[in-house]
């Protein structure tokens, strides 16, 4: 375990991660002018007049199945990295964190409504079906020497939901990739033939079909993770003793029972998790949206929305898991072009997707844990407002050594901007 890894100027923190010598220097100058990345970024996206930076932080000792890692998050909240720090320094005494893999299948659909009779259509999906098989065959075909490409293909009968309205569900493993593109040509390229197969089959007529559109599924229950810590139920109460609360282990999982019964609670408890999860994805440049969507949806999946961490007791053991569905790729798309992205991947010692969907869902039951400890203690604001005073100080431009004094002024007291203010004002140091 790696202790005081904070007080590391930024040279040694980086000297202690996995990085090879080019990418240290990328880091270094990065550090001091980004404009060598800046023509890269520039070509993201359209219209660009400048780029918007964000902090990259590391979280130390981060022990998952067994190895270490070091984690690298992208994110404006002053306090998640620090959190998620403390949790993995916490959970390092009890063996660290378990992530397993449930599943990494994806879905799309061709949605379309065809007025005609529906018992004619089912009759010849098995046709339609091989006729989509082979017209995707050439885009398919690099993906399943991988290993991976489309695994099923079915016609779903919506029409009792909404009148004449079916949908083709494509599904589909995509390796390392995240593989937007290659589901939505596969997708794009089933309708073209759902298409053809009307207009050249006698007893069906396209005047009869609509093809609304075709497009992947970020809603993936089947691409799923899991990750779980658990202790004596004597030692996370010995931590609460520590820190002044009694019965610690019950009043933590109080906490958890609040988010699953209470929708108010539960959205900002599940906030609190992708302040984990969508730091790493964003450092590794993989699509924070499209996992952010896909996790509030899975949280409602039982008709209301709940937590999507558990915490129990069994057999004299403290238990805290987190499920997540969760789509990424570690091959293609940003994660190999932004060059900050592709250093991200490289702290991690470039992970395979299933590693690096673990590692998301460990960051996210990290900031949780945190979350919950800091609540049901000393409250949220402590740390907070601590880690909130320096920005405030910047804002009210203060010197590096107010910055210092205010540090030690503010360690007992509580900190706003009015504070903060009036205190630069009356040590005659303000602007
Ligand atoms: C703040 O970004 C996240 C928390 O509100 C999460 C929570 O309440 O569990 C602290």
């Amino acid at each position: 375990m790696i202790e005081g890894f904070s007080k590391l100027s930024k040279e040694n923190k980086i000297s202690l991660l996995a990085l090879n010598e080019e990418s240290q220097s990328i880091l270094a100058q990065a550090l001091v002018n980004s404009d060598n990345i800046s023509s890269i970024i520039n070509d993201l996206s359209e219209n660009t007049i400048t780029h918007f930076a964000l902090p990259m932080g590391v979280v130390p000792n981060v022990f998952v199945n067994g190895e270490e890692y070091f984690l690298p998050l992208v994110t404006e909240e002053s306090s998640v990295v620090a959190a998620i720090a403390k949790a993995a320094k916490f959970w390092w005494k009890y063996g660290g964190f378990k992530a397993e893999i449930i599943g990494t299948l994806k879905k799309g659909h061709v949605h379309f409504f065809w007025r005609g009779s529906p018992e004619l259509l089912k009759g010849k999906f098995d046709n339609l079906k091989e006729f989509i098989t082979l017209r995707i065959a050439p885009l398919n075909r690099k993906m399943k020497k991988r290993g991976a490409g489309v695994q099923d293909i079915t016609l779903i009968d919506k029409t009792s939901i909404l009148e004449f309205y079916f949908q083709i569900e494509i599904s589909f493993e995509t390796a390392d990739a995240m593989g937007a593109n290659f589901i939505n040509s596969c997708l794009e390229e089933a309708s073209k033939a759902l298409n053809q197969f009307v207009s050249c089959d006698s007893k069906l007529s396209t005047k009869l079909l609509e093809i609304n559109m075709s497009i992947l599924s970020n809603y993936t229950p089947e691409s799923k993770v899991t990750a779980q810590v658990s202790c004596k139920i004597p030692e996370l109460n010995a931590y609460g003793d520590s820190i002044g609360v009694f019965d610690y282990s019950n009043k933590f999982i109080r906490a958890v029972q609040i988010a699953n019964i209470d929708i108010s609670r539960a959205v900002t408890h599940n906030k609190g998790i992708y302040n984990g999860v969508d730091s790493l994805a964003l450092a590794t440049g993989n699509d924070w949206r499209a996992i952010e969507a896909c996790g509030h949806a899975y949280a409602s999946k039982g008709g209301s929305y709940k937590s999507l961490s558990k915490a129990w007791v069994e057999n004299d053991y403290f238990n805290f898991m987190l499920e997540l569905p969760i789509a990424v790729g570690t091959v293609g798309g940003i994660t190999n072009l932004h060059p900050i992205a592709k250093i991200a991947m490289q702290i991690l010692e470039n992970p395979n997707v299933k590693v690096l969907m673990q590692l998301m869902a460990v960051s996210g039951l990290a900031a949780n844990f945190s979350a919950i400890n800091a609540l049901i203690s000393s409250g949220i604001q402590k740390g907070h407002m601590k880690m909130h005073l320096t920005n405030i100080l910047k804002q009210l431009r203060a010197t590096q050594q107010q910055i210092e004094l205010a540090n030690t002024y503010f360690v007992d007291k509580t900190i706003s901007y009015s504070e903060v203010e009036r205190w630069l004002k009356q040590n005659n140091k303000s602007k």
